[in-house]
């Protein structure tokens, strides 16, 4: 089993609409509901929604493929925090946002994520890129399990918006440098 992390580009914006439509509901808890689900991926992980993140400079998407075959995506973004608790949480500038990371159910347990990670990792050092952040579901407890041992230690709290419910979320945070000069 190979595993191949490569950009993503505007050509694959339905291959990345249906990854997010799978993988999307493996993230919430049991008491998100379907329409909130559907609602979610109508709002923010529709083809037009990828074309958007694709065509934005201050994000970047990555898909892993096991033996040339799609098995999940990550999406980073450069912007700056707005949210006050993550804001506040963070320790280190400058930063960048892991916003989503998704793998078909499949192929949990492979290695996927770790290298879409990874990838990430060293194309934000390469960037220069301190540290690297993310809001994770507080009860999701396979992908709380996954960063920790990934060293995204944790940092704080924040609520996430789902349908009509505030969910929670912790703020996690993955020191590269504490120390790095500025351009
Ligand atoms: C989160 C995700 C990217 C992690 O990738 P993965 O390949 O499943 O991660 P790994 O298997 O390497 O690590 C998960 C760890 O959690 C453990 N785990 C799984 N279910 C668990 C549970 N119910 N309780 C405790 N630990 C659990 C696994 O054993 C593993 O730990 P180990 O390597 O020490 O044994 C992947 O599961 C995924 O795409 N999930 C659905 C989408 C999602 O939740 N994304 C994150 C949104 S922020």
């Amino acid at each position: 089993m190979t595993v191949t992390v490569r950009s993503a580009m505007l050509t694959d914006v339905e291959l990345l609409q249906e990854l997010a439509r799978q993988t999307f509901p493996l993230a919430c808890p049991s008491t998100t509901t379907a329409d909130a689900i559907a609602k979610f991926i109508a709002e923010h992980l529709s083809a037009e929604s990828f074309r958007g993140y694709l065509n934005d400079d201050a994000r970047q998407t990555l898909i892993a493929e096991v033996d040339g075959q799609p098995a999940g995506y990550a999406l980073f973004c450069t912007d700056e925090p707005r949210d006050p608790d993550v804001a506040h949480a963070l320790t280190v500038r400058p930063t960048i946002e892991l916003s989503k990371c998704y793998v078909l159910a499949e192929f949990h347990g492979a290695g996927v994520a770790r290298e879409l990670i990874a990838g990430g990792i060293s194309r934000a050092q390469t960037q220069g890129f301190a540290a690297m952040w993310l809001g994770v579901n507080q009860e999701n407890v396979r992908a709380n399990r996954f960063y920790e041992k990934m060293g995204f230690q944790l940092v704080g709290t924040k609520k996430f918006l789902v349908g009509e419910r505030w969910e929670d979320d912790y703020v996690r945070e993955r020191i590269f440098t504490r120390h790095v000069e500025s351009a």
